[in-house]
């Protein structure tokens, strides 16, 4: 079934920026490229009286940057219906209801149904226990429930927030979106990983020296100061984003591609993080706030001068981190050195596989410039491989110099490429849960952080700590110095 049927309900269609930015775009790139067919509809759901005049409106703004075919944005508008919708409201349950059979039977969409909760989760619980009672999920086709960040903030919360959901929806329903997990370089770190003869061999302790990952933003916290400053980037990057690319990273072969053996080996992984104390937290978590600064002649408030900011906020916008994972891959020290945060130098995500020097060296020297293979992905915005290497240099003397072998995975496709909303609405539309996280991998990644968070909230930071364009605080170079390696700049020209 790669021409998926359903009726698309998103709970929260008028607020943020996601479904402007993400969702309706996503959808509407299905579409074009030939992946959703006719047989669809969108109901935007949300308490403010707009009318389908306004919802399609606002869609069609969403998708005038992508409108680059001979698709009508008309046509395709004309499957968005709005419904004004009050939470707590049984009977408008019952209005939905109507308004989703009535679709059903326009676009023959097969009774499937998929609720796409994109609000305050706070209010996911009442929702889906009333989706449940007005009889909203049951149908002939099939319901599925997507779910965005973030899930709960901390184990117990998560914990709750499942319970909740997982009161009208089960497990295998329940899509919880990472987006990471929909970049295509994300993807390619199994495929890389398992579909060559030359890597996993040297997967481990004994040929990797240490692995690290970098997700640097440059914007700051713009206009999410309210929830970020509850969040923070340990909350709304690391127990996600980062871990999980940290999983696909470290974890052992699957007996197969299925999503159930990939969840178990990832889970393993998360199992197996060494968990800390406070004097490690201290030792191998370095946080950081972004203070002002001038950048392209700008000058940009502090992280405290933010919108919705505690002028005096003690939240984190940066975080370093040396994890390690104790098992028989990895154990006798591979260091995972983990980096992400705001107002930082450059928009990248990287991965750098760092492997061990020969036993002997044969090219020493000052004609030598020898250095250590690394095999880096880069996941954004370049998305590509690239393989460092020594090679002989061009000239009269037996000399090596490291060269790099580069794959570029956009290469003349930028248009078609699809981007990561799309490529998960629409493996969630086809019923693929691989790219989503299963409770047992949240329920983990809590589990670690939560000890974190723990620790730092005993101790005030010393913030702001970083300058604005920066690469973060000195201490996260220093977590690196203290065993002899560095942050490796890795970014393409
Ligand atoms: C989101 C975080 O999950 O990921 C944001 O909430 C962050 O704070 C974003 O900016 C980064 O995503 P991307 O795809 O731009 O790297």
């Amino acid at each position: 079934t790669n021409n998926p049927k359903a009726v698309i309900v998103i709970f929260g269609a008028t607020g943020g920026d996601l479904a402007n930015r993400k969702l309706y775009p996503s959808i509407y790139r299905l579409y074009r490229n030939g992946k959703l067919s006719d047989n669809f509809a969108v109901i935007g759901v949300a308490r403010r009286p707009w009318t389908n005049e306004v919802f399609r409106d606002k869609v069609k703004e969403s998708i005038e940057n992508f409108n680059d075919t001979n698709i009508d944005p008309d046509e395709f508008a004309s499957h968005f219906h709005y419904n004004p919708f009050d939470i707590q409201d049984l009977e408008h349950y019952e209005d939905l209801d109507k308004l989703i059979n009535e679709l059903d039977d326009k676009y023959e969409a097969e009774g499937n149904r998929l609720f796409y909760f994109s609000m305050a989760p706070n209010f996911f619980g009442t929702l889906a226990a009333n989706l449940k009672s007005e009889g909203l999920t049951t149908t002939k086709g099939w319901t599925r429930l997507v779910i965005e960040k973030p899930f709960g903030h901390d184990f117990k919360s998560a914990k709750e927030l499942n319970k909740q959901i997982r009161e009208t929806f089960t497990e295998d329903q329940i899509y919880r979106i990472d987006h990471y997990l929909g970049k295509e370089m994300v993807q390619n770190i199994e495929v890389i990983r398992f579909a060559n003869a030359l890597f996993e061999p040297l997967w481990n302790n004994q040929y990797i020296s240490n692995i690290q990952i970098t997700s640097s933003e440059v914007l700051g916290v713009e206009e999410r100061g309210r929830y970020y400053d509850g969040a923070g980037a340990l909350k709304d990057m690391m127990q996600n984003h980062m871990l999980q690319m940290l999983a696909l990273i470290a974890m052992d072969p699957p007996i197969k591609l299925t999503p159930e053996e990939i969840r178990s080996e990832k889970v393993k992984v998360l199992r197996a993080l060494r968990v800390m104390n406070e004097d490690e937290v201290d030792k191998y978590f370095v946080r950081g706030q972004y203070d002002k600064g001038i950048v392209n002649g700008e000058e940009l408030p502090s992280y405290r001068e933010g919108n919705g900011v505690d002028p005096e906020s003690n939240t984190e916008t940066f975080v370093a981190a040396k994890l390690m994972i104790d098992n028989f891959r990895w154990a006798g020290g591979v260091p995972f050195y983990i980096r992400t945060g705001k107002r930082m130098k450059e928009k990248s995500t990287e991965i750098v596989v760092e492997f061990k020097d020969l036993p002997m060296n044969l090219y020493y020297g000052k004609e030598h410039e020898t250095k250590s293979n690394l095999l880096v992905i880069h996941v954004q915005p370049h998305e590509g491989i690239t393989l460092h290497v020594n090679a002989k240099k061009g000239d009269y003397n037996a000399s090596s110099t490291p060269i790099t072998l580069s794959y570029d995975n956009k290469a003349g496709d930028k248009m078609n490429t699809p981007e990561a909303y799309e490529i998960l609405l629409h493996d969630c539309m086809r019923g693929d849960s691989t790219n989503f996280t299963h409770w047992d991998e949240v329920a983990f990644s809590w589990k670690f952080i939560d000890v974190i968070t723990n620790a730092w909230s005993k101790k005030k930071a010393d913030f702001p700590n970083y300058n604005t364009g920066s690469n973060g605080p000195k201490e996260a170079d220093q977590l690196l110095l203290n065993d002899g390696f560095e942050w490796w700049d890795v970014t393409p020209e």
